[in-house]
């Protein structure tokens, strides 16, 4: 899918109902714990992949897609390894399920989630966003937290880029 179609393409009635129904699954999660951190992760998530996607012209429709179901596999099927293939698997057959998104479309989604464990190497654009998106919602939920410490070099440099004074020009 080429980005530049992204103004043509944007559809974020679509992406509004494919988080209801994805927030309503994470917020039937039994455990409170895992329950809590769906449901604040993947908000997270969402909010900083739709920042970074106005940012780097991506598609942010798609962008909020890909959030909300980058670790579905993890929350609702108890996937902790391997969670970024098998979510990228179970992520399509949601999202064909909705009718709401091309197979172009879908593959670009299914490709990020797939990689969105990669932290350490450079992916497609898309991917890059996702990766970036979910280590800044891990560093913002608990920014002492070494866990976010082995990526702060992605996080220092995408928190450079948000702040970034061009705002108006967006
Ligand atoms: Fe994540």
């Amino acid at each position: 899918m080429k980005y530049e179609d992204k103004d043509k393409t944007l559809n974020m009635e679509r992406s509004i109902r494919l988080t209801e129904k994805i927030f309503k699954q994470y917020a039937k999660i039994y455990n409170d714990t895992l329950r809590e951190f769906a449901l604040d992760h993947s908000a997270r998530v969402d909010a900083f992949m739709e920042l970074l996607c106005v940012k780097r012209h991506l598609p942010r429709d798609l962008g909020k897609a890909a959030a909300v179901l980058h670790d579905a596999a993890k929350f609702l099927d108890n996937h902790p390894k391997e969670h970024a293939k098998l979510g990228a698997i179970k992520a399509r057959t949601i999202l064909e399920e909705t009718k709401d998104y091309s197979a172009d479309e879908i593959d670009l989604i299914c490709e990020a989630i797939a990689n969105h464990s990669n932290k350490t190497i450079h992916q497609d654009p898309f991917s890059e966003a996702l990766k970036d998106a979910d280590a800044l919602a891990l560093w913002s939920a608990s920014p002492s937290d070494d866990l976010s410490k082995k990526w702060t070099d992605r996080i220092q440099s995408a928190l450079i880029e948000l702040a970034g004074n061009d705002a108006k020009s967006e």
